[in-house]
């Protein structure tokens, strides 16, 4: 135990692994004053998909509808006995919220229950846990690691006492991120938290560092001027498949993207970009982004929000909805509303109904939902049906924002040519005497470098 106590010490599975076997029951509660988008036994069916994900098992679900959560408990007082007593009777030794819980209704609830061996958890942290083990790249591991510090910082009691032993070894030493979510330990109230204050701010340190490098990229990426579409959707949609067969589709040239593609939620977190040409003949950029999911913890949002900023930059988002999930819509409303709350709200969307492969008669469902969606093509991202209609729409519509040019390029600017043959479409091009005469279209950044050689 102490090998692996001191050889794993941000990774929370070695770190507990003398622990026993995590199950859980699922408590639910819904609002009879602002009923959610998703019911709340689907809610809790994704809780449940959610806690699978991070190795926990459910055994039991309950829920309550209430007027308004309470403040001190977020449930009734009696629903939080018949939990309490709920929970011995499964023997489950978490009890998993899919609320967020303030910090004073998880120390509450923690009084309540009054037994060490049981963790109280709420979506947030559960979310949280899974992302910091799929962050992959630093910047990724970072980002998450703050979230986690700033999540854990206004609870800390008793329980989470080990993380002044684990603080340093975290994400900015190059090792997984993770400040052991649900571990025990000894009373070091104070110090842990000086340490914790310590590590966020040398987090953010870092994260800025970071960030800086990532701008100067993007930067150089954007004076390529290559357009950027940002597949967006929620968590499972399929977006990574998608750009791993967009990347297939571009030709050998290209490097595969290789994004883990996995039936879990949030395998990616952090954003891919590869190039794809599109049927014209035009390169774009396409970038993967992080899965969207309801109760998204505000947290993350903050935390992803330099990653999610890339959504902010796009030409076009790429809309992938797994249009065999039942809650296929709600879902598909809830990115909307991600998407409004980082303020993306004008950009053209084309919308990708993913996993028509499973559907009896996709063209039934794709017509019935098409009307729901703006610029809708069906797609299996898995099988690669559709994909090239897909890339159609997503030309048509970025053509939209093009603008006709007609130009006389002397033959000293022959780069001229070839930025336009990459980046715009070209209707009429012909050798003259005194340069090369081009009519087409351009994307409106490119405009001014070809002003110069307009002709009327
Ligand atoms: P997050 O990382 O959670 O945001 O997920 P994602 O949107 O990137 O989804 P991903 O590409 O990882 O796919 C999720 C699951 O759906 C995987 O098991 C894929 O194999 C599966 N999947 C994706 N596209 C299709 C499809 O067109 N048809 C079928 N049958 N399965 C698909």
């Amino acid at each position: 135990m102490f090998a692996a106590r001191s050889s794993a010490l941000t990774q929370d599975r070695f770190f507990y692994a003398d622990q026993p076997e995590e199950t859980a029951l699922l408590v639910g509660i819904e609002l009879k004053s602002a009923p959610g988008e998703f019911s709340i036994s689907d809610s809790l069916d994704e809780l449940e998909q959610l806690a699978a994900t991070a190795g926990i098992r459910v055994v039991g679900r309950t829920y309550q509808r209430i007027a308004e959560p309470n403040p001190a408990t977020l449930i009734g007082s009696g629903k939080l006995k018949e939990i309490v007593e709920l929970r011995a009777e499964l023997g489950a030794n978490v009890i998993l919220f899919d609320e967020e819980l303030s910090p004073r209704q998880q120390r509450e609830i923690e009084r309540a229950v009054n037994d060490e061996n049981v963790k109280v958890l709420d979506r947030t942290a559960l979310i949280l846990d899974i992302f910091a083990k799929h962050a992959r790249t630093r910047e990724g591991a970072l980002q998450v690691e703050l979230a986690q510090y700033e999540y854990r910082l206004p609870r800390l009691t008793r329980a989470w006492t080990h993380l002044a032993r684990q603080a340093g070894g975290g994400a900015a030493r190059g090792g997984v991120a993770g400040v052991g979510l649900r571990g025990p330990g000894e009373t070091q109230l104070e110090v842990d938290r000086r340490e914790i204050g310590r590590r966020i701010a040398h987090l953010k340190r870092e994260l800025e560092e970071v960030r800086a490098h990532r701008l100067r990229h993007r930067q150089k990426r954007r004076s390529a001027a290559l357009a950027a579409i940002s597949i967006v959707g929620y968590t499972n949609a399929g977006k990574s498949t998608l750009l791993n067969q967009l990347t297939a589709l571009a030709g050998p040239e290209h490097t595969p993207a290789g994004v883990l593609a996995a039936d879990m939620l949030f395998a990616t977190l952090d954003p891919t970009t590869r190039r794809v040409r599109l049927p014209g003949g035009r390169e774009v950029l396409v970038s993967d982004t992080v899965g969207f999911i309801q109760k998204l913890p505000t947290t993350l949002v903050a935390a992803f929000r330099a990653t999610l900023e890339e959504i902010l930059e796009a030409d076009l988002l790429l809309h992938v909805v797994d249009i065999t999930h039942p809650n296929a819509l709600q879902q598909a409303r809830t990115v909307g509303e991600v998407l409004r709350e980082l303020g993306a709200v004008d950009k053209p969307v084309v919308t990708a109904l993913n996993k028509i492969d499973l559907l009896p008669d996709p063209s039934a469902v794709a017509e019935r939902l098409a009307g729901e969606f703006p610029d809708a093509v069906p797609i299996s991202a898995a099988t690669g049906q559709g994909l090239n209609d897909l890339l159609a729409r997503v030309e048509a519509v970025l053509n939209r924002n093009l603008l006709p040019l007609a130009a006389l390029i002397p033959y000293s600017e022959g780069e001229l040519v070839s930025l336009w043959h990459t980046h715009g479409l070209i209707r009429r091009e012909k050798h003259t005497p005194e340069g090369v005469l081009l009519e087409g279209m351009l994307p409106r950044p490119l405009y001014g470098r070809f002003e110069p050689y307009r002709r009327r």
